[in-house]
């Protein structure tokens, strides 16, 4: 077993619900009645779900797919190149496209999305991420819709993840590790 290390918590469970449900409901008011959502690997998995349920019960039924999407570097650091390492299926020429993310940072990984998918024929491209951190932008590219705006720290949880570890967590919350 991996040693969980106890991790502050910067939103609660309760306060993430709230959250992605008063997120579903701008989304349910903007976006077109048909539209694909892609889910951007691994990050965003739990997001998409509930902001898929979320969605659901507001009477929209978007087509959900999913692309990892690899940037490398440290645990913590991510550089600059982002590379494809499992693609969508679906269609995308002609579609209206919502495209999830964890968290937007750099912006490299959602500019890197934005022009590929732009490349292959959307009609319309919006995004929505669950957090992002100002002021660590490389690229100059905003989100449609956020959820929350977060402190420069690493977050964990909900998805997030160090190494891999703590996305399970139903919280997010951060790690001291700068
Ligand atoms: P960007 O390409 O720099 O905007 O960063 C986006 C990706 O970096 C996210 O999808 C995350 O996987 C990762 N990332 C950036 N900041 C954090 C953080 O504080 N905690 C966990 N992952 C992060
Ligand atoms: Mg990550």
């Amino acid at each position: 077993m991996h040693e969980k290390r106890s991790i502050p918590v910067l939103y609660s469970a309760q306060e993430i619900a709230e959250r992605v449900e008063s997120l579903a409901a701008e989304l349910a008011s903007q976006m077109p009645q048909e539209f694909l959502m892609v889910s951007l690997l691994r990050g965003s998995f739990m997001f998409t779900a509930d902001l898929a349920r979320a969605l659901s019960g507001m009477g929209i039924h978007p087509r959900i797919d999913f692309m990892t999407l690899t940037s490398y570097g440290s645990a913590t650091e991510s550089s600059g190149t982002v590379t494809i390492s499992r693609d969508i299926s679906e269609e995308v020429k002609g579609a209206s496209l919502l495209i999830i993310d964890d968290i937007l940072e750099t912006g490299r990984t959602l500019s890197f999305a934005v022009n590929l998918l732009q490349s292959r024929g959307a009609s319309s491209i919006k995004s929505a991420v669950l957090l992002e951190k100002p002021g660590k932008r490389a690229v100059d590219i905003r989100a449609d819709f956020v959820g929350f705006t977060v402190p420069d720290k690493f977050v964990v949880g909900y998805g997030l993840d160090y190494a891999n570890h703590y996305r399970e967590l139903p919280f997010i919350g951060y790690l001291d590790v700068h």
